[in-house]
């Protein structure tokens, strides 16, 4: 998803953060704060800048220089224009487009006809979370496999001709948009090769899949079957048609994929406030000025006539890639909210831990820990894991401990007194919950990625530019934050391996993004930064085999320059310093990032490219990446190799 302020006032917005749902009172950190810089500065001497001081990364300090780091890469310059950017050496192919045809039969892509059954066997809209599956299954191939996607949302202004804006596009949409829309949602599993002259899609392949909103899903762990969940097309509240807002996600040691769903409010019409769901649905954000009009066409986007449908949205759903009949799940356990990323780790003890955030302005961090035990002989089965287990949300104190609660029915605030009948409730309203048990009021968790290297867990927050003088905490240091910032957290160690499943944590701050040659934004890097290293706004971010940290962000055209992606080692000399390696075509966010096992491809995703002020299907910004008249920007994964064959970066 992508912040629009920088552009046109739209009515479609794929997020909401501009109204953050969060109405509760969190712990006042003032005095913590106090502590933890006095704890700092007797540590460490710091506090000559209070921003620096607060977060203990290093100096900050400015310098056309780059900290020593195996990265081998001329890094590029900032810029902002209609052209995808790489470093010397490299190649980019845009080989993965919106409309591509990937099923069997299905037609070219069209630059003006909007039909949905085609849509619904081609590449889907909007490209965000990638992640490369090798083939066959259980090797490590990196010359072959699947590619699974995200397409997180469309943008019917820039899809279909005729619209001036969002707005315009919304108040005229019509049945067959809103079904075009809605095959344009959800995920593809694209099997692809790498062919002497590139990578390409095996169009008709047999594992090719889309899912959109009519795919069946399974409602399964605690929440299934719970009245909350029934509707009239559906008494067993266990089956579900769909998925949508897909933005990040995961992958488990089974071979399955996990995918977010996110800002599911906006897609729901109709006035809440006369239904039994009206407080839940507030809390999420749904008012009934939704950005789609699907509620006119299908009542089970009209909140007024299904209150139950949202609550069937806003979890994390898993896909089995190697199986294209497969009925995907939706796992409940792990919490209704608009989920960013799931990332899965095989704590030390056996059990599964799940880390995933709620990405809006002033929301949590959560985490799930499973019940068994991961069993590698029980393969698919291993996916009972996620439906029996406890969901922890996040504290982050001043003296830099991360204190996770559990959300069981029952255990402290979580009662009938409460609202909180069952486990169901508790899952159905987490974020509800979360607020009752004081939890740390983020600026809009975006990815979490753990090191294999070190067991360390990093934190993604994207930005909060809400957040007043008087709510800032230890762990959300400035106001109006428009630059986000990175935190890592480490569990204990247990014989040499991350607790992961650990109720106590410690955590510190390891970026704090911005130009840290303009001393008002507080920004702080772990050593010397170029010009171009600087970056704002991380959103996805993904590991390589080595242990680096590699960065995508989302929202740097607000500060003048271009979406990418940056890289950092986060141990050594070279630790949170970060270096520019990918700049996105205008108007586009970039998402993805994913490596092939052996690293000599990394796969991005370039979403909503052209997509800015005064933009619409006619006069796009760009016509990234076909540049041809009349078609218009298409959302497109890129693979990007070394042209001497090496590892990225390296
Ligand atoms: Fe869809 Fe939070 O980015
Ligand atoms: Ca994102
Ligand atoms: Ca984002
Ligand atoms: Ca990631």
């Amino acid at each position: 998803m992508t912040d629009r302020n920088y552009r046109m006032p739209v009515t479609i917005n794929n997020e909401d953060d501009n109204h953050p749902s969060n109405p509760s009172t969190g712990p006042a950190m003032t005095d913590l704060i106090a502590q933890r810089f006095s704890r700092r500065t007797a540590l460490k001497g710091l506090l000559a800048s209070a921003a620096l001081g607060a977060i203990g990364v290093g100096s900050g300090a400015i310098r056309p220089a780059q900290a020593a780091m195996d990265l081998s890469f001329a890094e590029i310059p900032h810029a902002y224009d209609e052209n995808l950017h790489i470093p010397a050496g490299y190649t980019a192919n845009p080989f993965l487009r919106w409309g591509e045809p990937i099923i069997a039969g299905a037609p070219d892509f069209d630059a003006t006809a909007r039909d949905a059954a085609a849509q619904a066997q081609q590449f889907g809209y909007n490209c965000d979370f990638v992640h490369f599956v090798p083939l066959p299954e259980g090797s490590n191939a990196s010359d072959h496999g699947l590619l699974v996607v995200n397409h997180e949302y469309t943008d019917a202004h820039m899809i279909f001709p005729g619209f001036a804006d969002g707005k315009e596009a919304l108040a005229a949409t019509t049945a067959e948009m809103a079904a075009y829309e809605q095959a344009g949602h959800g995920l593809s599993v694209v099997e692809v090769k790498k062919e002497a002259s590139g990578w390409t899609l095996v169009k008709d392949s047999k594992l090719n899949r889309r899912i959109t909103l009519a795919t069946e899903f399974e409602l399964v762990g605690p929440v299934a079957g719970h009245d909350r969940v029934k509707t009239s097309a559906d008494a067993s509240g266990m089956k579900v048609f769909g998925t949508m807002n897909n933005c990040a996600g995961g992958w488990t040691p089974w071979g399955t994929i996990l995918s977010a769903e996110e800002n599911t409010h906006q897609y729901f019409g109709g006035d809440p406030s006369g239904t039994a769901e009206a407080a839940n649905a507030k809390r999420m954000g749904i008012k009934g000025e939704p950005s789609y009009a699907w509620g006119k066409f299908q009542d089970r986007f009209d909140i007024s006539k299904e209150p139950n449908e949202p609550n069937r949205f806003g979890w994390i759903i898993e896909v089995d890639p190697y199986d294209p009949a497969s009925t995907p799940v939706k796992h409940t356990a792990l919490g209704r909210f608009k989920h960013e990323a799931a990332t899965t780790v095989i704590n030390s003890d056996g059990r599964l831990v799940v880390y995933t955030g709620d990405d809006e302005r002033f929301e949590y961090i959560y985490k799930f820990v499973s019940a068994g035990t991961f069993d590698a002989a029980k393969g698919r089965a291993n996916s009972a894991l996620l439906d029996d287990g406890t969901l922890f949300v996040a504290k982050l104190d001043a003296e830099g401990n991360v204190t996770w609660m559990p959300l069981v029915h029952g255990q402290g605030e979580l009662t009938e007194a409460n609202g909180f009948k069952s486990q169901a409730d508790v899952l159905i309203e987490a974020r509800r919950a979360g607020d009752l048990l004081k939890a740390t009021k983020m600026d809009r968790p975006e990815d979490i990625e753990t090191s294999d290297k070190t067991g360390k867990v990093y934190v993604v927050l994207t930005k909060n530019d809400k957040r007043k003088a008087d709510q800032v905490d230890a762990a959300n240091t400035r106001a109006e934050n428009k630059w986000g910032h990175i935190v890592e957290m480490v569990p204990p160690m247990v014989d040499g391996k991350a607790d992961h499943a650990a109720t106590s944590f410690t955590w510190s701050a390891f970026i704090q993004a911005g130009n840290p040659g303009d001393a008002a934004q507080g920004a702080a890097y772990g050593g010397a930064v170029t010009d171009a290293g600087w970056f704002a706004n991380p959103d996805n971010v993904a590991f390589d085999a080595k242990g680096r940290l590699w960065i995508a962000t989302d929202g740097f055209p607000d500060h003048g320059v271009h979406d990418g992606l940056w890289v950092t080692e986060t141990e050594g000399e070279g630790r949170a310093s970060t270096r520019h390696f990918l700049g996105a075509p205008r108007g586009a966010e970039l998402c993805g990032p994913a490596f092939t096992p052996d690293g000599k491809t990394l796969f991005v995703a370039v979403q909503h490219p052209g997509d800015e002020d005064g933009s619409n299907f006619a006069t796009p910004s760009t016509r990234w990446p076909d540049f041809k008249d009349g078609m218009p920007p298409r959302p497109t994964v890129v693979a990007i190799t070394k042209d001497d064959g090496g590892e990225i970066g390296a």
